[in-house]
């Protein structure tokens, strides 16, 4: 185990390893079960086997050896862990220092930016199809994997976030097809593309001239005929204009947009590799990768390739140009064995690298029950949904706030109310499903965006009234309550949870962490609902003083986290 980013649950494991003369990373330092306990445990586990002395023994031996060191007040043993108490004095001081801004959205002085220099993430997200639309169930690649961007370079790996377009194969020569048989849609727009598509399958059934049509122009296109070129980009500048504006709502920008049309030229070489190395089989007039059963499929009898060959092209093409230490691809789970395949025929090639590749698979976004896809005829597009988000945040601010001014009321929509869809997309775990239902999406007291967003407001707003910061520094000793400190405990896991939710590609921790620091934001801000001498801007300066700090503290996490999960944060709403 890494040592935490958290200098005091570091703190922690260095007590016990000096305790024991042993190596602080050998330790695991987790939260006892109840707060009551402790700030840190630290089980003996290790030592156990090390120094073949019972955890409970080796335990009371630490908790007799600790001595306050600056981090850490008081060690005790509980069975076989030792619970550690914070140096609170410290730990406000060390989040008064640290939870400020300052650098780029998203930076923070919590969080570790050692961990990832010098290391390269590939992050494929979004990926979408041209000439159809950006539906809702591609948002959860996008949004998880535009999470995982922010997460990791704020550790300060240097990534590079990629939509790899799907932009080749025979669906493009049944587009072109469908154009040359039923004229240019006017306007030529996304819709228009992706009704040509739906109307070319469905008379296809009964015209089979119509498949060999599409084949033909899809032939034309590979040999570069300039007409179906043309064409083609045609289609694919029509698409990338309607994906850019949902884009730049939700505020993503890709470091490379490479179409699957650009492997092209890779493709003999490809082919020819795993000839070479003796890994192709013939099967029926096609080349196959016996990888699983049906084979990894390189090439079709017709000699045209596949999606498949075109991603161990772009595999490659990422290993030379990135040399990677992750590659992530974030697909929906149902590509699974596609990405099983192409690692395994990468390791079987000799690549040693595939083992840094990890398909980072996610479930589906149900609507009112309904599973969403193209082919499932369920789209909900998404523009339509960040339209109808933005609407009823709108109305929501309306009701919550009536003394919103009519400028930040509409500034502040959009971000809330595409906020809340970003929010729910990584709220579920990764792995499960995603029931989407307005109420609970937008409810600003359930777990959601909004909730979170209203959080870090109320913090603006409260940091509002205060007015100017007083001089000099606050004095933590005038932190009394342990509603205030239940919160600084919070604060100081800020740093490992951005570090875990990178490292396991699993953005929903965040989430619920900054669920978990407004409801614990709360519960210290509304004693001062019934105690006037417990509220933040309280009578006393040196009170007030102390909490404006740890307001400001949190309202740094808040922003910053947001920021990490791709939502915006507005001062009022
Ligand atoms: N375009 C594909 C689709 O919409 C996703 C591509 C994912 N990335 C990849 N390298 N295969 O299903």
């Amino acid at each position: 185990m890494p040592l935490p980013a958290n200098p005091f649950a570091a703190a922690a494991a260095r007590a016990v390893a000096k305790a024991l003369d042993m190596a602080p990373d050998e330790f695991t330092v987790s939260a006892p079960p109840r707060a009551e306990l402790g700030d840190f445990a630290v089980g003996l586990f290790p030592g156990a086997k090390a120094k073949k002395g019972a955890p409970p023994a080796l335990a009371k031996q630490v908790a007799d050896a600790f001595r306050p060191d600056g981090w850490l007040a008081s060690a005790e043993a509980a069975g076989p862990f030792v619970n550690f108490r914070a140096e609170r004095g410290a730990a406000f001081r060390h989040l008064f220092e640290r939870a400020q801004g300052g650098g780029a959205p998203g930076r923070s002085p919590l969080v570790p930016a050692e961990l990832g220099a010098g290391k390269t993430v590939c992050v494929d997200f979004s990926s979408p199809n041209i000439a159809k639309h950006l539906a809702y169930h591609h948002i959860r690649s996008t949004v998880i994997g535009n999470a995982l961007v922010r997460l990791h370079r704020a550790l300060g790996y240097r990534v590079v976030g990629i939509n790899h377009l799907g932009d080749w194969g025979t669906p493009h020569g049944m587009l072109m097809a469908a154009y040359e048989r039923w004229g240019a849609p006017d306007p030529l727009d996304i819709t228009a593309l992706n009704d040509l598509y739906v109307r070319f399958r469905a008379e296809a059934k009964g015209d089979p001239s119509l498949e060999a049509a599409g084949r033909a122009w899809f032939k034309r296109l590979e040999d570069g005929d300039p007409e179906a070129r043309a064409l083609w980009k045609r289609f694919r500048e029509v698409s990338w204009g309607e994906f850019q504006q949902i884009y730049d709502q939700m505020g993503i920008v890709f470091d490379e947009v490479r179409g699957e049309s650009e492997y092209e030229a890779a493709m003999p070489g490809v082919v020819a590799l795993f000839v070479e190395k003796g890994l192709a089989q013939e099967s029926e007039g096609a080349l196959v990768v016996p990888v699983g059963d049906p084979p990894l499929l390189l090439r079709k009898s017709d000699g045209a390739t596949t999606y498949h060959t075109r991603d161990l092209a772009t595999a490659l093409y990422r290993w030379q140009s990135y040399g990677f230490d992750r590659s992530l691809y974030v697909v929906d789970r149902g590509q699974g064995l596609h990405f099983k395949q192409l690692f395994d025929a990468l390791k079987l090639a000799g690549f040693g690298w595939a083992a840094r590749c990890t398909h980072v698979p996610f479930g589906l976004v149900r609507l009112g029950g309904k599973k969403t896809g193209t082919r499932t005829g369920n789209v909900v597009l998404l523009k339509e949904v960040f339209a109808e988000a933005t609407r009823r945040s709108a109305a929501l601010m309306r009701e919550r706030n009536p003394e919103l001014g009519e400028a930040e009321a509409s500034a502040a929509a959009p971000v809330v109310g595409i906020g809340a869809v970003v929010f729910a997309n990584l709220f579920a775990q990764r792995e499960k499903d995603v029931d989407f239902e307005w109420e609970q999406v937008l409810n600003p007291s359930g777990d959601s965006g909004p909730y979170v967003q209203y959080g870090h407001a109320r913090c603006a707003s409260i940091l509002r009234k205060a007015g100017a910061a007083p001089g000099g520094a606050p004095d933590p000793g005038r932190l009394a309550h342990e509603a205030e400190w239940t919160v600084a405990r919070r604060l100081l896991d800020y740093g490992d949870v951005v570090a875990r939710a990178a490292e396991g590609n699993e953005p929903h921790l965040l989430s619920h962490y900054l669920l978990d620091l407004c409801g614990d934001f709360s519960r210290w801000y509304t004693l001062g609902n019934g105690d006037p001498s417990l509220r933040v801007l309280c009578d006393d300066a040196g009170a007030r003083a102390a909490r404006l700090a740890l307001v400001g503290a949190v309202k740094h996490v808040l922003s910053t986290g947001l920021h990490l999960l791709g939502l915006g944060a507005p001062e009022a709403m």
